[in-house]
């Protein structure tokens, strides 16, 4: 199926992916029909083992260290590409994004096709990406994908985007790996380049609106400051908010208002877990007119979930 034109769903460690075979142009084409996205935002290709990339792009020295340090994991490498992957996958880019997946059922997919398979997150162009199957039906709803059900996923955010294929090492994406780990490997903090600043973004993935609930969302940096944003809100039932921890029974929130939060106690990997989940939560709610969210320190993972908050603030 995957291979004859159909993408189909799959878990992987980070989000939900639509897979297909990324030397069948065909099959790739209809994951950019699918999910409505320009064909100037290129496919991440994810592959089993390391030795099927030399097949696909042109491999520095420093990828053997990243590769057995975080892969397989929630690491996404772009290199310089070979000609072997179509246009199509690449938006005619002359590089190439890669990673190798953790998650065990997107694995053995990749093992039994024998093939790279091109994958974006299985969400509609835009919109936030899914952590788990129903996320895909719910976005879809009739022209839904198959999809293998594989739970919920674990990291709950997209890879960490870097490119080597710059004279230094660049962060594209923040995701579940920090850039202080990634500099245990490089042997130097990678740069960062994480908005775009002209018509074609080095990542699209990081415009500046993206991973956008439907309804209006404002971050703020503290509880405080969300207490003194929804005061004057006529009706508290219309105001959703999501903190990092549980409030502590002192702390007093309007009585109608519906408060959310994404760890018990401000776990950052489990924040990020449960973002996604939340924001779909809030965001289907028919009440619900207004989103405020709390961010989170800006350190690891937590770097990366306000990334992700201030786009779907934007
Ligand atoms: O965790 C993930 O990375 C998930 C799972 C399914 O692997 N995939 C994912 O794919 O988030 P997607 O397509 O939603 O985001 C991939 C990002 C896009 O922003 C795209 O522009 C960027 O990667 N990208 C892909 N190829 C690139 C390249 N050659 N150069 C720069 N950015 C690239
Ligand atoms: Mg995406």
């Amino acid at each position: 199926m995957i291979c004859d034109g159909t993408p189909v769903a799959l878990p992987t460690e980070t989000v939900y992916g639509l897979a297909a075979d990324a030397f069948c142009e065909k099959s790739v084409g209809s994951i950019f029909k699918i999910k409505g996205r320009p064909y100037n935002d290129p496919l991440i290709v994810h592959v089993a083992k390391f030795e099927q990339i030399e097949s696909l792009a042109f491999i520095p020295s420093v990828l053997a260290k990243l590769s057995e340090t975080f892969w397989p994991g929630p690491l996404t490498v772009v290199l310089r590409k070979k000609d072997s992957i179509p246009a199509v996958v690449t938006s005619g880019l002359p590089t190439v994004a890669v990673r190798i997946p953790a998650h065990p059922l997107f694995r053995e997919v990749l093992e039994k096709v024998g093939r790279p398979l091109a994958a974006p997150s299985a969400n509609p162009f835009g919109s936030v990406s899914p952590t788990r199957a129903e996320h895909i039906v719910s976005s879809f709803g009739e022209s839904s994908p198959y999809i293998l059900d594989g739970g919920s996923t674990e990291h709950g955010i997209e890879s960490t985007i870097l490119s080597l294929a710059e004279t230094i090492p660049v962060i594209l994406r923040l995701g579940p790996l920090s850039s202080d780990e990634l500099n245990s490997v490089l042997g130097r903090l990678p740069a960062e380049q994480l908005n775009a600043d002209n018509d074609i973004p080095k990542a699209p993935g990081s415009l500046p609106r993206h991973y956008s609930p439907n309804t209006s969302l404002q971050l703020h940096p503290s509880s405080a400051a969300i207490h003194r944003s929804i005061q004057n809100a006529s009706n508290p039932q219309t105001v959703g908010v999501i903190l990092l921890k549980r409030p502590s029974p002192n702390e007093k929130w309007p009585k109608k208002s519906k408060v959310q939060w994404l760890s018990e106690s401000g776990n950052l990997n489990e924040a990020a877990f449960n973002l996604y989940d939340t924001l779909r939560k809030m965001d289907s709610d028919p009440q619900i007119e207004q989103i405020h969210c709390h961010a989170a320190p800006d350190k690891g993972v937590g770097s990366a979930i306000n990334d992700k908050l201030s786009r779907a603030a934007h």
